[in-house]
């Protein structure tokens, strides 16, 4: 198997990378900002179906056990910048640093990624008083993706950290990680 050039890509250019990938128009940006007042105002129905989702599941309750209000204001923030037409350096960074929390607390990836269905289903409701529906729907999904790409981002950070200093050499890491393919 041949390099990929995406293997180069590294810190902020990986942010920017993906940026450019989504192609998230003026026009798209400005619909979500529009949208802000309703996004803040479903955000406490969107924290408390969260939270009780993850408590009703017991693998997922043992991480949220204490400091459960605090944790729904900044889920409830973290939900409202998806409205906030600002996605640059800050609010990415923001981003990244809010996934690596995640892996520093020992919480395998798939429950962060599965949760996006209720940030989707609350968002679906903003994006509907949208005076256009279609395309705000289509702008917040970009952002969601978004979201899903840098919680992903950060523990394949991690992970790829680790083995790099194992095998003394990424490039060897990364085949490792593509299943061991020369
Ligand atoms: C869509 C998925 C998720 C989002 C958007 C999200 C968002 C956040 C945010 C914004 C914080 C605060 C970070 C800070 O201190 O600045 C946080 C912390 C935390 N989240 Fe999540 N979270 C998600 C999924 C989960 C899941 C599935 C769990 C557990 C099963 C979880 C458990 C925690 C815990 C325990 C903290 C506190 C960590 C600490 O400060 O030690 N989160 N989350």
């Amino acid at each position: 198997m041949d390099d990929r050039k995406s293997w180069a890509i590294k810190d902020e250019a990986i942010l920017d990378d993906l940026v450019t990938l989504l192609n998230l128009t003026a026009g798209e940006k400005e619909l979500l900002v529009n949208l802000q007042e309703q996004a803040q105002s479903k955000a406490p129905a969107l924290s408390e179906a969260f939270y009780q989702r993850l408590l009703a599941h017991p693998l997922t309750a043992e991480y949220v056990t204490d400091q459960i209000e605090e944790r729904k204001g900044t889920l409830e923030n973290w939900f409202v910048e998806l409205f906030s037409g600002e996605y640059g350096s800050e609010y990415i960074q923001g981003r990244l640093r809010i996934g690596q929390i995640h892996v520093r607390i020992g919480l395998p990836v798939r429950y962060p990624l599965a949760m996006m269905d209720l940030i989707l289903e609350i968002g679906l409701k903003v994006t509907a008083s949208s005076p256009q529906p279609d395309q705000a729907v289509l702008a917040f999904r970009k952002l969601l993706a978004l979201d899903l790409a840098i919680f992903n981002q950060a523990y394949e950070d991690t992970q790829l950290k680790h083995l790099a200093e194992t095998m003394g050499n990424e490039r060897l890491a990364r085949r490792l990680l593509a299943g061991g393919q020369q």
